[in-house]
């Protein structure tokens, strides 16, 4: 596989193998597209990629993180388009990432309950979530898939449904997290259901009219969590259903240990300053507990995601730490049909166009991390040079 050739996925033909990945804006101050979310996701679809992915798009009021973000209801959708037709005049395609934030939703600024698979203490929100109960997990399935269908009215591409980072779904495959006595919890069979279930519903929803990719846990990277024998039953179970055309993999958790997701090291100070009191004196005083640290690498999932290649025939993106052509041309060798790109096309959203002219284009991200605590005031690189 070439990583710059047109690619099939699912209904969708892609003109090469590189995917934006999701990074959650903040720029969404009335929870409504505004023109400066335009431009980031306009900016990588001018720089080359075959697709770019918008984050965060909610599929309940109770399921963003915080209160500004998208949630996806019919007011959405005219800026939403608007949003897509800017990235197909650069020639991508354009997917919307469809979560549910369970109990990592801050509940005091969304002014909602937060529900998880079972009752856990979020610092963010100071309070105890709610336990999802059998009408919510259907109201909240039926949610992914009505989202979906907004998704499609808005002219996206695809969607990815987000099965990671002990958000919603993954609080339920969590072994840790979810201790439900119920059909929902214990093995794997009842753990899956709630990702399998939403899966299954949206593509009973949109057919192939778009491309559905999930981005999926293989470990959670905490004790007790989700481990890859698990999430690799899961995998199987999109595979057999035919409920998605791609899988993303990735790793770690927003609530417990955020830096198994990035590797590299984590700017406490920059960290803690984002967030509300008391928050932000608890992440001074505990923060290097809490942020583990993990040596950067590139490509850094490819030992775990060689399994789930090993295992399926499902198409794969490649996830972590893929910068440059060489990481790229391993994803390829290796059997991955593509690669998703996060922290470096936010340091350089014309970096693919590059990579793609000069195969020897170094990438300027330094993995710092910096970028992450700007995602609640408008997600950049803060190395990224000021316009004059
Ligand atoms: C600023 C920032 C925001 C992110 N927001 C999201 C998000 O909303 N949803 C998600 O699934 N992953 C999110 N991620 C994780 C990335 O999609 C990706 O999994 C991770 O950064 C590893 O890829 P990379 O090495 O190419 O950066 C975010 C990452 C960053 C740096």
């Amino acid at each position: 596989m070439e990583v710059f050739e047109p690619a099939r996925l699912g209904p969708l033909t892609l003109r090469n193998r590189v995917i934006k990945a999701a990074t959650s804006e903040g720029m969404t101050p009335d929870a409504l597209v505004t023109d400066e979310l335009i431009e980031y996701h306009r900016r990588p679809a001018a720089g080359g990629v075959g697709m770019t992915t918008v984050a965060y798009c909610a599929v309940a009021p109770e399921g963003r993180t915080e209160r500004r973000q998208i949630w996806m209801r019919p007011d959405a959708v005219p800026g939403l388009r608007r949003l897509t037709d800017a990235v197909h005049a650069e020639g991508a395609a354009a997917s919307a990432q469809l979560g549910h934030a369970g109990p990592v939703a801050d509940a005091s600024s969304n002014r909602v309950p937060a529900v998880s698979a079972g009752r856990f203490f979020n610092p963010l929100g100071m309070a105890f979530t709610k336990v999802a109960k059998a009408e919510d997990i259907e109201r909240i399935t039926r949610a992914h898939a009505e989202a979906a269908r907004l998704a499609v009215e808005s002219g996206f591409d695809a969607v990815e449904i987000h099965l990671g980072h002990n958000y919603l779904a993954s609080s339920f495959l969590s072994p840790r997290l979810n201790r439900r006595k119920d059909g929902y919890g214990g093995p794997i069979e009842n753990r899956a259901k709630v990702a399998l279930g939403i899966a299954r519903a949206v593509r009973d929803e949109v057919g192939d009219r778009i491309a559905i990719t999930a981005k999926l846990n293989m470990r959670d990277g905490v004790r007790g969590g989700l481990e890859i024998d698990d999430s690799l039953h899961v995998a199987r179970g999109l595979q057999e259903e035919g409920t998605v055309d791609a899988l993303e993999l990735t790793a770690g958790s927003s609530l417990l240990n955020p830096m198994y997701l990035f590797r590299g090291e984590m700017p406490i100070p920059e960290f803690a300053a984002s967030y509300k009191l008391p928050m932000r004196v608890g992440l001074r005083m505990f923060g290097k507990r809490f942020l583990r640290v993990y040596p950067y690498q590139d490509a850094y999932l490819l030992e775990h995601a060689r399994r789930f290649r090993a295992e399926l025939d499902l198409p794969l993106i490649l996830l972590g730490g893929i910068t440059d052509r060489a990481t790229m041309d391993t994803a390829m060798a290796e059997g991955f049909e593509f690669v998703a790109m996060a922290r470096a096309l936010l340091r350089e959203p014309d970096l693919v166009n590059r990579i793609a002219a000069d195969p020897s284009t170094p990438s300027l991200c330094i993995h710092c991390n910096r970028c992450v605590p700007t995602v609640y005031r408008g997600t950049h690189c803060p190395l990224v040079p000021e316009p004059d």
